[in-house]
C-alpha cells in the first residue's frame, strides 16, 4: 500500500469508478466522495460536490484517518439545450458541477496536501473544451473553465509542491452512453470521425490517470492531455 489517500469524487460509476479501481489496484488508498456514497474501490463517503460544506466536511473526515496525497475531480454531468433556450440558471446549475466544484474540492483539499508535502490534483475535463458544440454550450464552457482553472492552481501552487493536470477525454463508453455509442449510426459516425475509429473505455481514461499518480512526473503541471483517439485534433 502507498502512503497517503487519495479522493476520487463521482468514484461510483463511469470514469470515476474506474479511475478508483486503477488506484486501489495500483496500491493507493481510495475515498470517493458522490451523493451515493458508495464506491467501485476503497471507501465511499456521501458528498454533493456542488455544496461547499458538504465537500469542506467530506475532506475533514477522510484527512482525520491520515494523510491526503491527491484528488481527482471527476464528477461531472452533461445537459443538451439549443443555446436560444438556455437560462442563465441552467447555465449556472452546470457550471457549478462542473467547474465550480473543481474549484472547490481543490481549495479544501489544499491544506491537507500541502501539510502532506505535496501532491496532485487531476481534474477531468474534456475534448468540448475547445470545440463549438450544438446544444452543449453549458458543458463546453464548464469544460473550457477546468482547463482554465488547472492552469491557475498549477502555477499558484507548484510552489507548495502540488500539481495539477486536466485530463480530457472524447467519448468514452460507460454504462449510462453504452447503448446510444454503440448503436449503429453512431458507430459508423464514430469510425468516420475519431481516428482511431471507435469510443474510448472507461479503463483507458482510468490507466492515464492511475499512470499519473504512480510515475509522480515533477516536471508535469498545469496541462490538459486529450485523450480522444485524436477526435479532437482531426481535419
Ligand atoms: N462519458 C464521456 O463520454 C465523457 C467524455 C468526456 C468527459 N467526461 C467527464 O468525465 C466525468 C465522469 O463522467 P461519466 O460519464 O463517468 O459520468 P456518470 O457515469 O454520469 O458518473 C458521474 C459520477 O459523478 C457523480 N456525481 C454527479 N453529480 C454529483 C454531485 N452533485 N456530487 C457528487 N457526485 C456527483 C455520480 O454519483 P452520484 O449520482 O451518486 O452522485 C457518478 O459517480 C465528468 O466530469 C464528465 O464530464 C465524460
Amino acid at each position: 500500500m502507498r502512503e497517503g489517500q487519495v479522493i476520487v469524487t463521482g468514484g461510483s460509476r463511469g470514469i470515476g469508478a474506474a479511475i478508483a479501481a486503477d488506484l486501489a489496484r495500483r496500491g493507493f488508498a481510495v475515498v470517493s466522495l458522490s451523493r451515493a456514497g458508495t464506491s467501485a474501490a476503497g471507501r465511499g463517503l456521501a458528498c454533493d460536490v456542488t455544496d461547499e460544506a458538504s465537500v469542506a466536511a467530506a475532506i475533514r473526515t477522510v484527512a482525520d484517518k491520515g494523510p491526503i496525497v491527491g484528488l481527482v475531480n471527476n464528477a461531472g454531468a452533461h445537459v443538451g439545450k439549443p443555446s436560444a433556450e438556455l437560462s442563465a440558471a441552467e447555465f449556472e446549475e452546470t457550471l457549478r458541477l462542473n467547474a465550480t466544484a473543481v474549484l472547490v474540492g481543490a481549495r479544501e483539499a489544499y491544506p491537507h496536501l500541502r501539510a502532506a508535502g505535496g501532491g496532485l490534483i487531476v481534474n477531468i475535463g474534456s475534448f468540448f473544451d475547445k470545440l463549438g458544440v450544438p446544444g452543449s454550450l453549458a458543458y463546453c464552457a464548464s469544460k473550457a473553465a477546468v482547463g482554465a482553472i488547472t492552469r491557475c492552481l498549477a502555477a499558484e501552487w507548484a510552489r507548495d509542491g502540488i500539481r495539477v493536470i486536466d485530463v480530457a477525454p472524447g467519448y468514452i463508453e460507460t454504462d449510462l452512453n453504452r447503448d446510444f455509442l454503440t448503436g449503429d449510426k453512431i458507430r459508423a459516425w464514430l469510425d468516420k470521425r475519431v481516428p482511431v475509429g471507435r469510443a474510448g473505455a472507461a479503463e483507458e481514461v482510468a490507466r492515464l490517470v492511475g499512470a499519473l499518480f504512480a510515475e509522480d512526473i515533477g516536471y508535469l503541471t498545469g496541462e490538459t492531455i486529450y485523450l480522444d483517439g485524436g477526435q479532437g485534433m482531426n481535419h
